[in-house]
């Protein structure tokens, strides 16, 4: 076992650490409670934190990284712009630098390749901008890049994008997004997408790495599961260790959120896994039942995510079930 965390050498030279704290907290915000897991995130070792500006915990993620005294160029900084932000990329970024604080960001990326609506609803959520409306996700793209001569952002990238989407953006970007974040743990393997997104030098970065076990609509748990659980006990560690482990040696970037500081330390614990037991992991998602979502479940409504189809968004229908 190794409190070591490996960096990842993304497509434009940069290091992004293997490893990252998750700061969503299930509804946006979270306050005290932000500043106080980030503070200890990074006495436990942690040098690599994930916000967004839909998060809305920036500022608690930005004084935390201050207060610590950690020099700010050990420390990797994520955050995202939000759906609403599409048509003012430069504002949204200049606020999130604010809120957090800082000089520079080390890897901005799209939140999600749709574009919301300033008001309103429709049904499978809020209103937003059809595939072909402006602002277009490659646009929106193209703005993220001038962001790039100002020198306050390292890196670009994308998060929630599919192969479909991607085939669309590429071709249109000078610069290729460093990192694809998405949902990705052994129910939801993503192995089509990492096997593009290689092809392309771009690595994928796993949300929800653990498959959000406190979430009640989830009827498939990572940690209740009778494989993995065995595994974890035959290597003499927890779940959590061996889904993490798992993710940084297939070559992506995970990040864990969690609040508990026993939890954290073991959650930057890496052990090694040999071939035979990545193996289990990766066929997990073959058992009846295991291939799916374990974020969005109850989420899909009228057949849409944040209020695109599942098909305009490039997700496999199969594996996400539509609330009736
Ligand atoms: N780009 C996107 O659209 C997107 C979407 C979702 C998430 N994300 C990012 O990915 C991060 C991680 O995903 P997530 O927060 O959704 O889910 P997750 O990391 O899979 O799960 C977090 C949950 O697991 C618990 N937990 C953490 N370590 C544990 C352990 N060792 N044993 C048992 N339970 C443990 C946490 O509770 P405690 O805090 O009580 O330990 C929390 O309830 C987010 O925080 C966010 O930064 C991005």
């Amino acid at each position: 076992m190794t409190a070591e965390i490996p960096s990842f050498t993304l497509n434009d030279g940069t290091k992004m650490p293997s490893i990252g704290l998750g700061c969503w907290m299930g509804t946006p915000g979270g306050g005290e409670r932000v500043y106080n897991m980030c503070l200890s995130a990074i006495k436990a070792g942690y040098r690599h934190f994930d916000t967004a500006a839909g998060y809305g915990n920036e500022v608690q993620v930005g004084n935390a990284i201050r207060d610590s005294g950690i020099p700010r160029n050990e420390i990797y900084l994520t955050t995202k712009l939000g759906n609403l932000d599409h048509g003012r990329v430069k504002e949204a970024f200049e606020e999130s630098l604010k809120n957090l604080n800082t000089e520079y960001i080390d890897m901005y990326l799209m939140h999600w390749p749709q574009a919301r609506k300033p008001n309103g609803e429709q049904a499978g959520g809020y209103a937003v901008f059809r595939p072909n409306e402006s602002p277009t996700f490659v646009e929106t793209w193209k703005d993220m890049e001038k962001l790039l001569d100002g020198g306050k952002v390292k890196s670009i990238g994308v998060s929630n994008f599919s192969i479909k989407n991607l085939e669309i953006l590429l071709p249109h970007c000078t610069v290729n997004p460093a990192t694809n974040q998405v949902e990705l743990h052994p129910c939801l393997p993503q192995n089509d997408l990492k096997a593009y997104c290689e092809s392309k030098r771009i690595i994928l970065t796993a949300y929800s790495p653990l498959g959000q076990p406190a979430s009640p609509d989830q009827p498939v748990s990572l940690f209740n599961n009778d494989i993995v659980k065995k595994l974890a006990s035959k290597l003499n560690v927890d779940v959590a260790q061996v889904l993490i482990s798992w993710g940084a040696q297939r070559k992506t970037v995970v990040i864990p959120k969690t609040e508990n500081k026993q939890r954290m330390t073991s959650n930057i614990t890496l052990v090694k896994l040999s071939p035979e037991d990545m193996k289990i992991l990766d066929d997990l998602h073959l058992q009846p039942g295991m291939h799916c979502t374990l974020c969005f479940n109850a989420k899909v409504d009228s057949g849409r995510l944040n209020g695109w189809t599942l098909e305009e968004l490039g997700f496999p229908e199969h594996l996400y079930r539509t609330k009736s």
